[in-house]
């Protein structure tokens, strides 16, 4: 049994690993600032940390006795190099947590985004310095990046919805359902630290447009397709959100599967 504190452990990518870590008997910590208000039944016995990394409160307790720490932190609200300086605190955190009997240190492990390389805007580059952060980090690590989750895919199409449009953009995605992902990265956890940057997305490829004409369909709503033009997101245009050919692990349900199963009320 592996104790793995996960911050940012009640967002979408953290929750699911938290859950998944919990159902393989893994010691859970989930931390972020409202973890303990974050009821899951499935997380009965997870430490709760209340953790802020843009001060850099509660780190050190997050990390205290970890043996495996994820840094599954998001914010919209805080500017995206606050994500990147909150790695390299918890980075510190975990450095002088360090027990002398395991001088390697716990397994620091990054989820990340196909393609982030490739796309403009802050967030994107925070993704990619993030990673650059890790890589040069001297201890054991291991940084997965993801395709967007179906949860995530039906939160924006659900948004759009909510204002009557139905976004349609030629924007290959290869979505993959948060717990099927969150099973992928417990693999690759419980395999060790690697080097290469491991890619994690979905059954099959579809674009935006497709996307938002399925969730229309499954859930039984009219919405004004709106054409996004998407400027400055040619190699998105280009597929840079779906993984590179014969390299990355598929897995689980198709969007469209999921999407019949949400309207079931089955997820
Ligand atoms: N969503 C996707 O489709 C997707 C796909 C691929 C990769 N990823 C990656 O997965 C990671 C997590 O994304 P997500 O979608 O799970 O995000 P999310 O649902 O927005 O969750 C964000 C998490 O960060 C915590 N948080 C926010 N501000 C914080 C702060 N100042 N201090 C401590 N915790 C804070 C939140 O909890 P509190 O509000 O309680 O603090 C929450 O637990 C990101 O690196 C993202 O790039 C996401």
């Amino acid at each position: 049994m592996t104790h793995i504190s996960i911050l940012g452990g009640t967002g979408m990518a953290g929750s699911a690993l938290a859950r998944e870590a919990a159902s393989r008997g893994h010691t859970v910590t989930v931390a972020s600032r409202h973890a303990g208000d974050h009821d899951d039944a499935r997380l009965d016995g997870a430490t709760r940390v209340s953790v802020d990394i843009t001060t850099g409160q509660g780190v050190a307790d997050a990390v205290a006795g970890a043996d495996v720490v994820v840094y599954a932190v998001n914010a919209t609200s805080a500017p995206h190099q606050a994500m990147c300086a909150g790695l390299t605190t918890t980075l510190d955190a975990v450095r002088r947590a360090q027990s002398p009997a395991s001088p390697g240190g716990p397994l620091v492990v990054l989820p990340s985004i196909i393609g982030c390389e490739a796309l403009p805007g802050g967030y994107y580059k925070a993704k990619v310095e993030q990673e650059r952060i890790l890589r040069e980090w001297d201890g054991p690590s291991l940084t997965l990046r993801v395709a967007q989750f179906h949860q995530f895919v039906d939160k924006l199409l659900t948004a759009s919805r909510r204002i009557g449009v139905s976004p349609r953009a030629p924007l290959p995605l290869q979505p993959v359902e948060a717990g099927a992902a969150a099973r992928a990265i417990l693999d690759a956890i419980e395999s060790g630290p690697s080097s290469d940057i491991l890619q994690i997305a979905g059954p099959e490829s579809l674009t935006l447009a497709a996307a938002a004409r399925m969730h229309a369909s499954a859930l039984g709503y009219r919405a004004l397709p709106l054409r996004l033009p998407l400027p400055g997101m040619g190699a998105a245009k280009r597929g840079a959100l779906t993984p590179k050919p014969g390299a990355a692990t598929l897995t689980g349900t198709s969007f469209v599967s999921w999407l019949d199963a949400r309207a079931r009320k089955e997820v």
